[in-house]
């Protein structure tokens, strides 16, 4: 991948998990365990920037320095509904997160972006902002709410996905360069109806056990 902020995490726990989920056996509930911990796995990483400060702290036998996390908001901003189902997981390591929340789904037809929910903390603008959705198809969705983060003056974004297309990371690249992105596998292409392949099917009706 020809991008230096595009960061695909071959680590083993995360590859194992990621296969059984593409597996077309695996059950909603299980599907949805994985999701949440490849999305807990993934936040080591994806976090490992995270500004930090001095703290000065009273051990029970010293007084030193120590290093904290600055005092700077997170948001983790899920695309309804697949999103949802990496919540809980990156809550796990950052309890404190707020969660604004990206309705749009894609035209069946034209599988364009089709927007029709946002509610963000009335400071966003100023956190650092964690977008989530595990599937990175056309790029279109997460295009479109970045596009709206960035209308409310986000400048710290990183986009989270599990399985990326190469056509999402040429989108994303071209529409929002500033814009990192982290996922689990890059697959080989889109198919006629703008699936992954190999990918792993529909990640909501998984997720919700809606098929
Ligand atoms: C899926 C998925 C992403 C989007 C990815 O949502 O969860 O949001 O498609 O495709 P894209 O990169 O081509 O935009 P879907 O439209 O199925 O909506 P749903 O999660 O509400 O079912
Ligand atoms: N949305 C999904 O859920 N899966 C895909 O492969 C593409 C879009």
């Amino acid at each position: 991948m020809p991008y230096d902020n595009v960061f695909i995490f071959d680590h083993p726990l995360i590859q194992h998990k990621l296969s059984l989920m593409r597996d077309k056996n695996t059950s909603t509930k299980d599907f949805r365990e994985l999701v949440n911990e490849v999305a807990t796995l993934m936040v080591y990483e994806i976090t490992k920037d995270l500004p930090l400060v001095d703290k000065v702290i009273e051990t029970p036998v010293a007084t030193d320095t120590f290093k904290v996390l600055a005092d700077k908001e997170v948001t983790l901003v899920p695309i309804l509904r697949a999103g949802l189902g990496m919540v809980e997981g990156v809550l796990k390591l950052i309890p404190t997160a707020r969660v604004g929340h990206m309705g749009v789904y894609r035209d069946p037809e034209t599988h364009a972006p089709i927007e029709y929910y946002c509610k963000m903390p009335a400071d966003v603008a100023d956190s650092i902002v964690i977008v989530l959705d595990p599937m990175f198809a056309t790029g279109g969705s997460a295009c479109a709410a970045i596009d709206r983060l960035k209308e409310r003056g986000c400048s710290d974004l990183r986009m989270v996905c599990m399985v990326a297309a190469p056509e999402a990371i040429e989108r994303m690249h071209k529409e929002h360069p500033d814009v990192p992105v982290y996922c689990a596998a890059l697959d080989k292409c889109l198919n006629s109806t703008a699936y992954i392949v190999p990918g792993l099917g529909d990640a909501g009706d998984r997720i919700f056990g809606t098929k």
